[in-house]
């Protein structure tokens, strides 16, 4: 079970390989190529968390020599409070000390935060170094390690620090999705559902005839392979068509709108990014609903489908509608004052509109907040 996706991008093309036990092979697909992705004999800067690492470090490490690569590490707390400009700074000390080269790499094994921080710390070292990113979360599997968003968060707010800069290569082994905590995997479903109502009427269906959705050990290794091969496939298509979102790439925030600002206020605390997308999700559909905008009954497919995964529906009692409704206005999505949400018509269809008012959302929030 092998799946290869290509992110064709005009420049900076590159593959997503899906394998159980990829961690095995990633040297030599670094440099099994008439053109190596990075020459053999590289020096190569391993980026993770020290439990990721002591998991599956060894073995990615070793597949790295094997090829003939010179490898050390750089161990990072977890944790988005990490994800920050001290970090970089740590990541580009490891740099200096292992001597990296403008032809060397660094390699992010790891969840979302490692992946965004090693690609923002290989944008910036020599003036840009490639990048391998290897996910091991379900979340950044399906989302953060394509499509070259890379940075960290600034005191002010979330990720407004960051360049693009594309990966040379995407390596997802499923099997490290087992010592993955449930709740994360849950998480990471969201994602997936939302590439079955922004793109892929076939992942929807899939996921709607799956038995299981909340936990690894309830999704056989087929059901997986197939899951992460058309959320791979959704954003690979997407961000070759809008590198850098000029305009259909914001697609992939369907649901995030609302989420950001339940995740803002909570303080990053009560519910986790997936579960906020989840709910925002929630509340776009219901949004759409209420504005005839889609049928009822696609809407009741949405909600079945983020129950099936237990991910939450209901607005936490500390986030108040009017708080959220601030906190909306001052996303960095609002363009001229007016915020600009996805909302769908169809199974796989969603647009793009800023003329949502606060009179349309108030209500839909009230009734989606737990008393
Ligand atoms: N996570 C949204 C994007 O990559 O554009």
């Amino acid at each position: 079970m092998k799946s290869i996706i290509a992110v064709d991008l005009p420049q900076n093309a590159y593959k997503v390989m899906i394998a159980p036990d990829a961690l095995d092979h990633v040297g030599g697909w670094l440099a099994d190529h008439q053109k190596p992705l990075v020459p053999t004999g590289q020096k190569l800067l391993v980026v993770s968390n020290p439990v990721i690492f002591r998991h599956y470090g060894d073995r990615l490490v070793q597949s790295l020599t094997a090829a003939g690569y010179q490898v050390s590490t750089c161990l990072l707390p977890a944790g988005e409070r990490y994800k920050t400009l001290r970090s970089i700074q740590k990541i580009h000390d490891a740099a200096y000390q292992a001597k990296l080269e403008r032809k060397s790499a660094m390699v992010a094994l790891g969840g979302g935060v490692i992946g965004d921080m090693t690609g923002f710390a290989a944008a910036t070292w020599l003036r840009g170094i490639g990048v391998v990113q290897i996910p091991t979360s379900l979340l950044a599997m399906v989302d953060a390690s394509i499509g070259g968003k890379t940075g960290v968060n600034h005191p002010h707010g979330k990720n407004l620090i960051g360049a693009f800069h594309q990966p040379r290569l995407v390596v997802i082994d499923p099997n490290v999705l087992k010592t993955l905590p449930a709740r994360e995997f849950r998480a990471g479903m969201a994602e997936v559902i939302k590439y079955g109502i922004i793109w892929d009427a076939a992942l929807f269906e899939t996921l709607t005839q799956a038995p299981r959705l909340d936990q690894y050990r309830y999704v056989s290794g087929e059901l997986l392979q197939t899951i992460l091969t058309r959320s791979c496939q959704a954003k690979a298509e997407v961000v070759a068509q809008d590198e850098k979102e000029a305009g259909l790439r914001a697609i992939l925030n369907y649901g995030h709108t609302i989420g950001h600002a339940v995740e803002s206020a909570t303080g990053y605390r009560t519910v986790n990014h997936g579960e906020a997308v989840a709910i925002g999700m929630i509340a776009a559909g219901r949004l759409a609903t209420t504005l005839q905008l889609w049928p009822a009954a696609a809407e009741q497919r949405q909600t079945e489908l983020i129950a099936k995964a237990k991910l939450p529906s209901q607005i936490p009692p500390n986030a108040e509608t009017e708080r959220l409704i601030a906190l909306l206005q001052a996303d960095k999505k609002v363009e001229a004052g007016r915020v600009r949400f996805i909302l769908p018509k169809a199974i796989a269809d969603v647009f793009i509109t800023d003329q949502v008012t606060d009179n349309d959302i108030r209500p839909v929030l009230a009734a989606m907040t737990n008393p």
